[in-house]
């Protein structure tokens, strides 16, 4: 589904991405784990063409897609939830949600709604007045109006409260079941360890780790040194 090769990444002159190169199959759940200012968000921007990589290779699906413009791909079937979980606060949930350039609209919102029975129930609120944990599952549910094939998720939890961050773990399992494939970005190792499938561990800009879960847990030194866990 997704295919980084070698990318390098840059914001003018500062190189901030090295050779990072992975993988996201068909309904596959992937992370990708790291501290601050590890590089998840820029490997999001990377692939969403926010922040275009200077070399190597991003194909979705086998096409050539690096430097392509950000609403292409989203047509092209790739959703981007960004970390700043930005809503249109004077717009209800609803209006939220039908604003976006959707495939057949009004379906892919009752689609929505079915998976996310709470955002149904607040349809006609106004996003600025929702919670931390209702805003980011509106700008889940909007990257989902494009009916993407692969989601880009970036830190969905942060800030979030242990009981808002559970509910969400359980949104995020229910996409899974959909079979959609997912890169989930996380600072939150135990949080991403329930959802994930694979992992990629990044630090400073370079891939530390590639591995099944179990190992990843085993692997002490990679979960203290670039985990703190
Ligand atoms: N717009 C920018 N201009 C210059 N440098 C930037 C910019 N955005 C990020 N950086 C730098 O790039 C590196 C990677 O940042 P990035 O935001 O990708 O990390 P992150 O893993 O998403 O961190 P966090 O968990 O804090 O969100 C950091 O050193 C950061 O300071
Ligand atoms: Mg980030």
């Amino acid at each position: 589904m997704l295919d980084l090769i070698d990318v390098n990444t840059y914001y003018g002159l500062s190189h901030v991405l090295f050779n990072i190169s992975l993988k996201v199959g068909r309904g596959e759940v992937v992370g990708l784990l790291g501290r601050n200012g590890a590089g998840k968000s820029t490997t999001m921007k990377s692939i969403m063409g926010l922040v275009p990589p200077k070399t190597g290779t991003i194909r979705f699906k086998g096409e050539d897609i690096a430097c392509q413009a950000p609403y292409i791909l989203f047509r092209k079937g790739i959703g981007y939830v960004p970390d700043d979980r930005r809503v249109f606060a004077d717009l209800s949930v609803d209006d939220n949600l039908d604003i976006v350039y959707g495939k057949d609209c009004e379906r892919t919102k009752e689609n929505v709604y079915q998976l996310f029975p709470a955002l149904a129930e607040i349809k006609a609120r106004r996003a600025g007045h929702l919670s931390g944990g209702e805003q980011q599952m509106l700008t889940i549910g909007r990257a989902l109006m494009g009916k993407p094939e692969l989601l880009l998720l970036d830190e969905p939890t942060e800030g979030l409260a242990p009981l808002i961050v559970r509910s969400l773990e359980e949104q995020i399992l229910k996409l899974k079941a959909t079979g959609m494939s997912i890169l989930l970005s996380e600072q939150n190792v135990r949080s991403a360890l329930k959802m994930v499938d694979r992992v990629y561990v990044i630090d400073n800009g370079w891939i530390r780790f590639e591995g099944s879960v179990s190992e990843l847990e085993a692997d002490r030194e990679i979960m203290k040194k670039y985990l703190m866990v």
